[in-house]
């Protein structure tokens, strides 16, 4: 039996980020920066910090619950749940996921973690595309959710004026028309090196060496990450929109992952876009890895920018070194 081709469109979204925030000004005092510094080399003003108790399946949570209105579908709807994070609630198991699925109340239905760093939700959307195009599932809940002011080294200037914490989320479903025309992910593992956690894990398991060492906080090489970062994005933006049989010239409305607004800047201008083509919210949040992009893509929403029928472009870049983009028809 031939089956009904279908697509996946995104069908609601999402986000949440904590009451607390670090202003520039504010991390003057913690640190030798300054708010011209930070502003002119990165775009950001200001990042929003997770209190103590609070885990990233708390953010997931909100921003879930966000989603699921916007979609006007209950969590019983759900088939599938996808949490992308670098910051999950346990080092190794019970993966966010789970955790955020008991909060929500779905026993049983499927929830896993995916790790692709800051391009982990559009990995995630990939993932959840191919189990709505296939038809194993029809409702997928996939989020970006982070709490990076928790791995960062807050005596790091290099780092710690970059990330904050946040969570976005949308909720996917099946659509005969328009949605997801398109997903291309990819990863250089060469340089898993240039942005990395490297303890606690099973090559330097957890130990009083790793935490005088300072093992346990991301460490960066801000250039490599930059130059890789300025090319990525503007190409795997490109070889997406090829894969759905359009060009550069078809975009409407691009959001990349919100790293640095000189990386912005520099992709628009590979992709010959104007400015207000392009959503920016570094600038309240810094980089808040995963969960950057939904949480641009719900404010985008809101504001009433992306329009039924614009192609929409989602970009990202991170860890591993991972890139990603998806092109949607919105609908
Ligand atoms: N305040 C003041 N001075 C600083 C600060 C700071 N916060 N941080 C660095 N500096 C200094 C450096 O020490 C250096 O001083 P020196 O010239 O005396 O050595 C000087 O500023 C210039 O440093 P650079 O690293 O050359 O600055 P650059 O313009 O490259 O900007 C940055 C650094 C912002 C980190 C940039 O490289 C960048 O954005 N890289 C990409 C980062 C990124 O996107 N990472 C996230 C990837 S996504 C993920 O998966 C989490």
């Amino acid at each position: 039996m031939i089956r009904e081709l279908r697509k996946a469109k995104i069908a609601g979204v999402g986000s949440f980020a904590p009451e607390k925030v670090l202003t520039n000004n504010q991390l003057e005092a913690m640190v030798d920066t300054s708010d011209e510094w930070i502003t002119t080399r990165t775009g950001i003003k200001e990042r929003r910090i997770a209190e103590d108790d609070i885990a990233t399946s708390d953010l997931a949570y909100e921003a879930a619950k966000n989603a699921l209105a916007d979609a006007g579908l209950e969590a019983e709807d759900l088939d599938l749940i996808l949490v992308a994070t670098a910051t999950p609630d346990y080092l190794a198991f019970p993966s966010t996921a789970c955790v955020l699925q008991d909060k929500l109340g779905v026993k049983g239905i499927p929830a896993f973690d995916m790790v692709a760093a800051c391009s982990g939700f559009v990995y995630g959307l990939s993932v959840a595309t191919q189990y709505i195009e296939t038809g194993t599932y029809d409702n997928v809940l996939v989020i970006g959710a982070e709490t990076l002011s928790k791995i960062v080294n807050w005596e790091d200037r290099g780092t710690c004026v970059l990330f904050g914490d946040g969570a976005g989320a949308a909720v996917l479903t099946p659509t005969k028309s328009g949605g997801i025309l398109s997903n291309v992910i990819g990863a250089d593992g060469e340089q898993n090196e240039v942005l990395i956690v490297r303890g606690g894990g099973s090559k330097r398991p957890f130990s009083q060496q790793i935490i005088d060492e300072g093992l346990h906080y991301l460490e960066m090489e801000g250039n490599p990450v930059f130059k890789f970062a300025v090319r990525i994005l503007g190409k795997a933006a490109v070889q997406a929109l090829k894969k759905a049989g359009l060009t550069r010239d078809d975009i409407d409305f691009l959001i990349p992952h919100q790293a640095n607004i000189r990386i912005i800047d520099a992709a628009a201008k590979r992709l010959k876009l104007d400015r207000d083509q392009i959503y920016v919210n570094l600038d309240q949040y810094g980089n808040t890895s995963a969960a950057s992009i939904p949480l641009a893509l719900d404010a985008a929403v809101k504001e009433g920018k992306i329009k039924s029928g614009d192609i929409v472009v989602l970009v990202g870049f991170g860890a591993g070194l991972t890139w990603g983009a998806t092109v949607i028809e919105w609908v």
